[in-house]
């Protein structure tokens, strides 16, 4: 009986398995408006066998996409787009989840495969970015961001909030909050980025504030029966990793108080100075910890690219899923491939079944 091909139930959801696939940005909406391309692409991961499709950061605001070509979820046209992605999800089986995310200071930067810098100064393309404190990022993201007032800080949680009722109105089941990677909301918990001194900066309840602030508010909206999950970084490599960690493990516990649902565990990436120890599965112990002592369930992503590594997170407790995220792009069909070489029962009905019919006679021929 394999781990990872058990069923999880979260709030009112069973998910057919534990694998899911992380958000991932396309890079391909016009004005945060998705089209075919995010369809058949999430259709065909879908269809891959995922229990759960996560669709990528999609920003509450237009100055919080990371770059020009992000999706957006400000507008109800934005939300109509999904409608359609939505459906195919769900009619392949999967269950359809959306991060919503505001990019902070690492905003207003070309696509990756055009730089992965800031858009530079003047270029029409680009805009002014925001965040806690005036502090650039640095390395490829120089641009010196507007430090938020309150007004501001209200706003952009209203956004968060708007966001997450358009999600619910296109029809997705489950929400992730983006508080990962060096983005708006863990550049209020990091010190690298926020060196306020009022509420919103200074001491570990104040560097929570927004983080927690904005997930009450969207708890509000989003129902209790669909799972509210958070994705964010929980340590950064920056040499004050115990200190990060206990402070992280401290606000996932206040998350849990607040409803959250489970945690996506991930890397800060608030400084380009970390020294990240890129290894298979490196995250996954520091995950079970996060669980351990914060009693979330737990997800992670970050090299766990073998169905052996998948099917050992689980089976070991480490996590509750597992996140699969460039083997997805390599093979959409990933789940299938795990579930064969794990040895489940008709691995082929991971599949739906114009694929199925055919692959099980193929492999039994
Ligand atoms: C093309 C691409 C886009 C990504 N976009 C997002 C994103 O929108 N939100 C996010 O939290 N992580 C994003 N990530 C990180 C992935 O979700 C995942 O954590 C990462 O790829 C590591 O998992 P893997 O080793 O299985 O690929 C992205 C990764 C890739 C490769």
């Amino acid at each position: 009986m394999s781990a990872l091909f058990s069923p999880l139930t979260l709030k009112g959801l069973t998910l057919r398995n534990r694998i899911a696939v992380p958000p991932m940005c396309q890079y391909q909406a016009v004005d945060g408006i998705i089209n075919d391309w995010h369809k058949v692409h999430y259709a065909s991961l879908a269809r891959g066998g995922a229990g759960l499709v996560v669709v990528e950061a999609t920003a509450v605001s237009p100055e919080g996409r990371i770059t020009p070509a992000c999706a957006g979820l400000w507008t109800d046209e934005q939300a109509q787009a999904f409608v359609p992605v939505v459906e195919a999800i769900k009619a392949a089986g999967s269950v359809p989840g959306i991060q919503i995310a505001h990019a902070g200071r690492k905003a207003s930067a070309n696509l990756p495969w055009e730089g992965d810098d800031h858009i530079a100064e003047g270029d029409q393309r680009g805009w002014q970015t925001l965040a806690p404190s005036a502090v650039a990022f640095g390395a490829n993201l120089p641009q010196v961001p507007k430090a938020l007032d309150l007004e501001e800080i209200a706003r952009i949680r209203g956004d968060f909030v708007a966001a997450a009722k358009r999600a619910l109105e296109a029809g997705f089941e489950w929400l992730e909050l983006h508080f990962a990677h060096g983005y708006l909301a863990q550049s209020f918990f990091s010190t690298h980025s926020n060196q306020r001194t009022d509420a919103y900066g200074g001491s570990l309840e104040n560097r929570s504030r927004f983080l927690l602030e904005t997930l009450a508010a969207v708890r509000e909206v989003w129902p209790e029966h669909l799972p509210l999950t958070a994705r964010f970084g929980v340590i950064e490599y920056d040499g004050r990793d115990e200190q990060t960690l206990a402070e992280s493990i401290e606000l996932a516990r206040q998350f849990k108080a607040a409803g959250l649902d489970l945690l996506s565990v991930s890397v800060g990436f608030s400084t380009p100075e970390a020294n990240i120890p890129w290894a298979p599965a490196f995250l996954a112990p520091i995950a079970q910890r996060v669980a351990r002592e914060s009693g979330l369930p737990v997800s992670s992503a970050w090299g766990i690219d073998t169905p052996a590594l998948a099917e050992l997170a689980v089976k070991n407790g480490q996590l509750d899923q597992v996140l699969v995220g460039k083997a997805h792009l390599a093979d959409p069909h990933w789940a299938y491939l795990a579930a064969c070489e794990l040895g489940v029962e008709r691995p082929s009905w991971v599949l739906p079944a114009p694929y199925a019919h055919w692959l099980e006679r193929y492999r039994s021929a």
